[in-house]
């Protein structure tokens, strides 16, 4: 909820851009944080969700590590003082140059994920007269009970080495003389409500973690990866994320033998503090009675409605309108799936109006484009104003 005074700031601004809540993201980065330093278990910040400097330099003051999809994240994690030792790197199609890159800095772990791609490390690591620590990300063939867009843990998607194959080719990976293989890892979905997935998530890991070790491997980490979703419906009810059950799950199912146990949020980290601001800039009605409300964002400021059919919360925070109207929320982008909503309830909107389209915070600004040569979205911090 934007106070008046925040809306009143909001009014002389050029939009669209981003506001970030700064004392709710360090309300929520303590509680993960607090909550997390009771089991001892390992924070990673999923960078991929917002690289915004200020969000990334909050983060990173608290301590948590980085989990990172490029080596370019790798870089910007760095740069934004995170600690090489507590960076992961994850991701299907690594190149040479990152994998080079990521070793050169004696990053916490490459999480691997296909048998070529770790026999590339080792070559790369024999090259530069280093050890390679790896975890081998698996894929634990679990339906994490979310949009089928972003499930990353069945059997059949791009993710991860297939448990079988692992088995199989022990030998031929323990031969590997220039990569440690120092932990597991998976990571099954994003945007997880139904709790009871991480609890099939530590049977899995259970059994994968004695086969692995009864094979030989000698895992000091299980990395569980991240997916805790957030609440996107009503986002004022539960502004920070539950991650108070979801450490209580981990800690009472995973039987892993003192291991560490490393988490990759994202989305629970920096969802909430984030909502895209935008103007109204047109009203019409279409041939067949629909009511067209034309902002000035886009799908190229925030991708998430139109990729995935995601839902975003919207609500007009100037209109002093006592009247309703059902509307249809549609960006300036060239694209007939640019539409933030449709046929939802606002106050009666014109021209001038302010929207916020909320809960943007994690994969809004981060995923921007410059289709239509639009300009990146700006940020805007709630300290600032
Ligand atoms: N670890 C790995 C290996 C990942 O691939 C991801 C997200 C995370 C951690 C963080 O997941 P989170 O805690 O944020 O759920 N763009 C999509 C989400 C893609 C997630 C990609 N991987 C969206 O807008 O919903």
């Amino acid at each position: 909820m934007l106070s008046k005074k925040v809306k009143d700031a909001l009014k002389g601004l050029e939009t669209p851009f981003y506001l970030y809540d700064m004392d709710l993201l360090r309300v929520t980065v303590e509680s993960a944080a607090t909550m997390a330093a009771r089991y001892g278990f390992v924070l990673h910040y999923a960078v991929k969700a917002n690289v915004d400097p200020r969000v990334l330099a909050l983060i990173q003051s608290y301590g948590f590590g980085a989990d990172c999809a490029s080596g370019n994240e790798v870089r910007c994690a760095i740069e934004a003082g995170f600690d090489p030792a507590k960076i992961v790197y994850a991701g299907v199609g690594k190149r040479d140059h990152e994998i080079r890159y990521a070793i050169e800095q004696g990053i916490f772990a490459i999480n691997c994920e296909s048998l070529e791609e770790m026999q590339v490390i080792n070559d790369i690591a024999g090259e530069l007269g280093k050890k390679a620590t790896v975890g081998l990300r698996i894929n634990p063939d679990i339906d994490p009970k979310t949009n089928s867009c972003i499930d990353t843990g069945q059997a059949d998607c791009k993710f991860g080495i297939s448990y079988e194959e692992v088995l199989r080719s022990a030998d031929q990976i323990k031969a590997m003389k220039n990569i440690i293989v120092k932990g597991m890892h998976l990571h099954i979905g994003s945007q997880i409500r139904e709790l009871h997935v991480f609890e099939y998530l530590c049977e899995k890991v259970n059994t994968i973690v004695a086969n692995l070790e009864s094979l030989g491997f000698k895992l000091d980490f299980v990395d569980v990866g991240g997916g805790l979703g957030i609440n996107y419906d009503v986002p004022e009810n539960e502004p920070v994320p539950n991650f108070a059950s979801v450490f209580a799950i981990i800690n009472s199912h995973l039987k892993v033998g003192g291991k560490e146990v490393h988490f990759e949020f994202g989305r629970a980290i920096v969802g909430e503090c984030g909502e895209l601001i935008t103007r109204v800039l047109f009203n019409k009605t279409t041939a067949t009675g629909r009511k067209l409300v034309i902002v000035d964002s886009s799908m190229t400021e925030l991708i998430r409605p139109a990729l995935y059919g995601s839902y975003h919360n919207i609500e007009n925070i100037t209109s002093e309108e006592t009247r309703q109207e059902r509307y249809t929320i549609v960006g300036t982008a060239c694209e007939s799936t640019d539409v933030f909503d449709e046929n939802i309830t606002l106050p009666l909107t014109s021209r001038g109006d302010l929207l916020t389209i909320k809960s943007a915070g994690a994969y809004g600004q981060s995923m921007a484009s410059r289709y239509n040569l639009h300009d990146l979205p700006r940020s805007v911090y709630s300290d600032e104003l």
